[in-house]
């Protein structure tokens, strides 16, 4: 079991970033990555349909012998629960929690402003999993758009510039200004350049990546699960345009795809 891979999910290429993260942290570990790019974006979808998308993606990386699965995204974290009960006894891990513990870590009193997707606002689960911990002021915002333009590669640039300050000025202009700004979608990160000019330097920006990849690191270590064979290559799935998948993707991994180690499955 310890030498099995580690399963990875994401609507798409987004969850490439918390990867990243947990490659980083966990050298040793193998990862089985599966980007659900047929069905790109759940975060417009309503909670059924992304949960019944997350149940059959998470069994597609369980059909792999995978010993731990990540939810490597937030809207589909709204599954959390129903997947911690279909898997067990195989632990499963969003990103949500760790994601909030890291905004109170750097803003304890607040205000904490969350941008996500539809879905992830709609769903409240960031104002929830702070709230759990503090009473500090949360507001949040949907920026949909940056979906598909991180999908696109479209990174930089006035298009990308125009919509941030669309989405981020009014929340910005919230008062108390907010201290720091959660990137409440996996596919975010990649976007973190123009966001931090558009929100000003004395916004700090939280990535749930890092805190998402130490609480693996924790759950391998208190479950005795860590790999003890040498590492082995990482896999990659999508569900739909492999090739690109291998091409784009390395914009959110931060090195290049190997396009034979991405294969194409459908998910039912
Ligand atoms: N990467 C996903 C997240 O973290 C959202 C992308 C989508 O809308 O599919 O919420």
């Amino acid at each position: 079991m310890n030498d099995a891979p580690i399963g990875i999910f994401d609507s798409g290429m987004g969850g490439l970033t918390v990867m990243r993260a947990l490659a980083l942290r966990l050298p040793r570990e193998q990862f089985i990555y599966l980007g659900d790019t047929a069905r790109l974006p759940y975060g417009t979808k309503s909670a059924d349909t992304v949960r019944r998308y997350a149940l059959q993606a998470a069994h597609a990386l369980t059909g792999r012998a995978v010993k731990l699965v990540v939810i490597a995204c937030n809207t589909a974290s709204v599954s959390l629960a129903a997947l911690q009960e279909a898997l067990k006894p195989l632990p499963v891990i969003g990103v949500i929690e760790p994601g909030a513990r890291a905004a109170l870590k750097a803003a304890p009193q607040g205000p904490i402003a969350v941008i996500a997707t539809e879905g992830t606002v709609k769903g409240g689960a960031y104002v929830r999993a702070i709230h759990e911990i503090s009473q500090a002021p949360v507001v949040q915002q949907a920026c949909p758009l940056f979906v598909p333009m991180a999908e696109e590669g479209l990174t930089s640039g006035p298009i990308v510039e125009a919509v941030a300050h669309r989405y981020l000025d009014p929340l910005m202009a919230t008062m108390p200004k907010p201290r720091a700004l959660v990137l409440g979608c996996t596919h975010f990160p990649v976007l973190k350049e123009v966001i931090a000019r558009v929100v000003g330097p004395d916004v700090i920006l939280v990535d749930s990546a890092a805190t998402t990849a130490e609480a693996v690191a924790q759950l391998l270590a208190e479950r005795d699960l860590a790999r003890a064979a040498p590492p082995g290559p990482h896999h990659f799935f999508a569900t739909d345009a492999p090739d690109r998948f291998a091409r784009v993707g390395e914009i959110f991994f931060g090195k290049p795809i190997d396009p034979g180690s991405v294969e194409q499955i459908d998910l039912q």
